[in-house]
């Protein structure tokens, strides 16, 4: 038996990026993944990788900028046993740029589809004996990043709302978890990251998979006495960045 063997995971943004490499991480213990995004035809990639690999996937596609299109994501989902909300965007550049519409869009996509979708099904985890949230925040949460203003504070509220969660849903069995990964190798094109080499401990860019890997441990019963974290996933990034002058 798998890990996550007769398991449901729902991964928003799946299509691509950090939730593509979770989707596959999930599927690969076993969970029957629902695989979600605007792009149908990237959605129908990752589902038959999936199949191709022997898991099982299929793809709803939702824009969760849509609240109306959030709800008939939860429907088609059916019963979830872990939610991973992966799906963010970002609009960057000096604040007084930032339009009205992309201001909405990073709250909406970012903190309202969260929202919508774990207050949507954490209670019905709840009522199944259990459950994991695993939410995407950002290095950007904790760093004062010029031209982060706005992507940054919605991911502080990923971070407040993991914790005010995991004190709600606790009780019933449902763990809330985040992680906050700093730049990852996806949509930003690799030599825009390369900056960060030299004040990254670690010394190199994550890849998606460096990220998935910590979200299947969290969704998994090897975390099963964690909630309520954050876990920075940056190469000691966030923790080292303040000490650099010296
Ligand atoms: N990459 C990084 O350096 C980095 C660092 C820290 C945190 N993060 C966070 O990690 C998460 C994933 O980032 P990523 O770099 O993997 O992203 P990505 O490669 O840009 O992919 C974004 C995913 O979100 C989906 N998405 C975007 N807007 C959507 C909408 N309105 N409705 C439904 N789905 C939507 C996209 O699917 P469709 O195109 O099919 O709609 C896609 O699957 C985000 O929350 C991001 O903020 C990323």
């Amino acid at each position: 038996m798998s890990e996550l063997s007769g398991k449901t995971a729902l991964v928003t943004g799946s299509t691509t990026g950090i939730g593509r490499a979770t989707a596959f991480a999930l599927a690969a213990r076993g969970a029957t993944v629902v695989v979600t995004g605007r792009n149908a035809e990237r959605g129908a990639e990752v589902v038959q990788k999936i199949q191709a690999d022997g898991g099982s996937a299929r793809f709803v596609a939702a824009d969760l900028l849509n609240a109306d299109d959030v709800a008939r994501l939860v429907r088609e989902a059916g019963d979830v046993d872990v939610l991973v909300n992966n799906a963010g965007v970002g609009s960057f550049g000096p604040s007084a740029g930032i339009s009205v519409e992309q201001y909405d869009a990073m709250l909406d996509a970012n903190v309202r589809a969260v929202y919508l979708l774990t207050t949507a099904l954490a209670p019905t985890m709840a009522e199944r004996g259990g459950g994991s949230v695993i939410n995407v925040s950002s290095g950007a949460a904790q760093l004062g990043g010029a031209y982060n203003a706005v992507y940054g504070a919605t991911k502080a509220a990923v971070g407040s709302l993991t914790r005010a969660w995991a004190a709600e849903y606790g009780p019933a069995g449902v763990r809330v978890n985040a992680v906050a990964p700093g730049p990852v190798l996806t949509s930003v094109p690799a030599e825009m990251l390369q900056g960060y080499v030299p004040i990254t401990p670690l010394r190199r860019i994550a890849r998606p998979e460096d990220v998935s890997e910590v979200i299947a441990f969290l969704a998994g019963p090897a975390g099963a006495f964690v909630s309520g974290a954050t876990i920075p996933v940056d190469g000691g990034l966030t923790a080292a960045e303040a000490l650099q002058p010296f």
